[in-house]
Order: C-alpha cells, then structure tokens, then sequence
C-alpha cells in the first residue's frame, strides 16, 4: 500500500463519481464524514448559451474531462487508487448517456483494480450531504429535497433507507426556477439568479398562487405558478406597462418558499420529529434557508442544511452515501446500469 498520511489502514476511503447531469465530479471521503477531495468540473458556461443543459454536449463534456477529474481528486487527497476502499457512483436518476460515462468508468477502475463497486441513488446523495458537516446527525429525520428534477419530502428512516411522503405533480422547485427565469430574460441556470436579483426586488408586489394538492396535503404543483407569472409578463406587455424584473423575481421565489416552508413544517410536525434537514440545488437558495430557519426555530425543531456548495451536484455527497452502501454490505457487479428514472424508494 503507498503511503497514505490522512488513513490508516482501518480507514473506509470512497473514491466517488458524479456524472448525472452537467457537472463531472470526483471526490475522496473518508469514514463517511470527512472530505479528502471534492472535484467538481462545472460544464455550465457550455450550455448557458443553449439556455438549459444539452444532454449531448455534457456527455461528450463528461468523456473529456473524467480522467482529469478523478486524478485530481486523489492527488488532492494525496492518495492513489491503492488506498481506496471502494468506488462509489451514481447510477441514476439523471441524464442516460451523462450518467453512463461516470458509471462506465467507475466498472473499469473496479475491474481493473479489483476495487469494489457501489452504485449510489443521486438524491440519496444530496440527503447524505447533510451528515458531512453535521457530524452529530443520525437518521431518522425528516428532509426536503428541491433540486433541477425533484421536489420530495422524505422520512430518512435510516441510511439510505427513504419514505416519500409528498412529490410534485408537475415541475420540481428548481426546474419552476429555471423556467421562470428564462421567461423573465435571465437565463440560465435559473435558481441562483432569481436568489440574486430577488433581493433588490419587493416580494410582496405581485400575488402569485400558492398552490395546494387536494388529493395530499404534502405534495408539490409548481406549473400553475409558472403559468401564473407567464401570463403577468403577456398581460404587461399586452398593456405596454414595463415589468419590474426584481419584483417578479421577488415575488415568484417568495411563492416557492411560501408553499416548501408550509408542507415542511406541516409534515416534520405531523410525524414528531424534532430534526430537518434540506438537499439540492435550491437548498442553497439564500431566502428559504433564511425562511426555513425561521420557522424551525419558532417551532423547536433544529435546521440543518449543507453549505451551499455541498447542496448542488458534487462528488463528496456520493461519497458519503456510498459508505453507508457499502458497510451495509451493498455491493454492484459490472452489469450496473445507468437508470435515468431510478426510484428513492425503490433502492
Ligand atoms: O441538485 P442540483 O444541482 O441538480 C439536480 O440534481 O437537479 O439542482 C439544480 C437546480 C437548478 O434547477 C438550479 O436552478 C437550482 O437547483 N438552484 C437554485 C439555486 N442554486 C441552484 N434554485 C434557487 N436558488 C438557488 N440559489
Ligand atoms: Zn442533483
């Protein structure tokens, strides 16, 4: 074994892989907890000008920039492969040929070394994010998750072990973000612009819809509130009145908050808990975390979430929630596949 001055030999070090959507990351974690490494190629100025992610372009993206990103993750670390316990990766959900790249890697390092291989649930991986700079959190807890492609609320029953308790019926959080802020002219990725400009903007001005699901009191519908501001900006420019973009930023990501905020506290107080946590994207979105806060601290109930660079897609989390695969004992062979609409539940 080469020297290793992070790990002795009893040490779990996960060597994790990330490809699921426009991010190629690679990441060296230690016992679960503790990041070694946390490599993260961001592809998003190639798709900005696309407004939204080219399935095709990231994985041609992935291809190149793979090797680079794991060689260093372990220099970082200051490791080599000799020293990894096992490869984590994501499997799914994500983008199919985005996915198989960082899937198909992760086999060909496993089968080259011998080095076992443990596929990950992507959304269990923004959840796990929570425990790397919560050392004390310990399932179970309950946990929103609002990302590009999900909103859920989930009961961590244990690790790796999840209950959907609400879903969306339509959009998810982020995805309402990203489509709102194109119609208002800011592009893409949607979510931290709409966070920026909602600051210099009055949330208050225009009432947009809080929308409920009859049939679940803690499931999501974002699509009419999308609809909701798509017909304020026609009505504006139909009436040539000039739309204030800080307010309808303001105003819509208030919305958003409003209805997360709501179904959070609803369900983590309907089910006793006392813990909460948030993951993905829009977790790192400054005004619901301020809202969350808030409203847990009123309630008694304790907050916690990733900093906001653990909350978007990364490596590091599919390290964490990898080493809790893997001693359990959870172990893949070399027919793992890519599953671009892998259930939380189904794992
Ligand atoms: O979790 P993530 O990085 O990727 C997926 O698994 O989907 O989430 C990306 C989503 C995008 O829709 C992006 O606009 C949104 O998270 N997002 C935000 C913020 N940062 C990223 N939404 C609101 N406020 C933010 N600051
Ligand atoms: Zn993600």
């Amino acid at each position: 074994m080469s020297e290793c001055k992070q790990a002795s030999v009893d040490d779990v070090l996960i060597l994790a892989i990330e490809s699921s959507c426009d991010e190629t990351a690679a990441a060296v974690v230690k016992n679960g907890r503790e990041v070694l490494s946390n490599v993260i190629y961001s592809q998003i100025a190639l798709h900005t000008v696309y407004g939204g992610v080219v399935p095709e372009i990231a994985s041609r993206k992935h291809v190149e920039k793979i090797n680079q990103v794991i060689e260093s993750a372990l220099e970082q670390a200051g490791v080599t492969l000799q020293d990894i316990t096992a490869i984590a990766v994501t499997y799914g959900p994500g983008l199919v040929g985005a996915l198989l790249v960082g899937v198909a890697e992760a086999k060909a390092i496993s089968f080259a070394t011998g080095i076992p291989l443990v596929g990950v649930h992507h959304i269990s991986g923004h959840i796990s994010a929570n425990y790397i700079e919560h050392q004390e959190l310990k399932p179970p807890f309950a946990c929103l998750v609002a990302s590009g492609g999900h909103s859920h609320l989930v009961v961590v029953k244990d690790y790796g072990q999840y209950e959907i308790i609400g879903r969306t019926r339509d959009d998810a959080a982020g995805e309402a973000f990203d489509k709102v802020a194109r119609a208002i002219g800011l592009g893409y990725p949607g979510g931290p612009k709409i966070d920026k400009l909602s600051k210099e903007g009055n949330p208050d001005a225009i009432a947009f819809p809080r929308a409920k699901v009859a049939e679940n009191e803690y499931d999501f519908s974002f699509s009419g509130l999308k609809s909701a501001v798509l017909n304020y900006l026609n009505s504006c420019q139909m009436k040539g009145e000039e739309v204030n973009q800080a307010d309808v930023a303001a105003s819509f990501q208030k919305a958003v908050i409003d209805v997360l905020v709501d179904h959070s506290i609803h369900a983590v107080k309907e089910f006793g808990f006392d813990k909460f946590a948030i993951a993905g994207g829009v977790a790192s979105n400054a005004s619901l975390r301020a809202a969350l806060q808030e409203a847990c601290d009123r309630e008694g109930i304790t907050f916690y979430h990733p900093s906001p660079a653990l909350c978007t897609d990364n490596a590091a989390m599919i390290g964490t929630a990898g080493y809790y695969e893997f001693i359990k004992g959870v172990r893949h062979g070399y027919d793992l596949n890519a599953v671009p609409n892998l259930k939380l539940d189904e794992v």
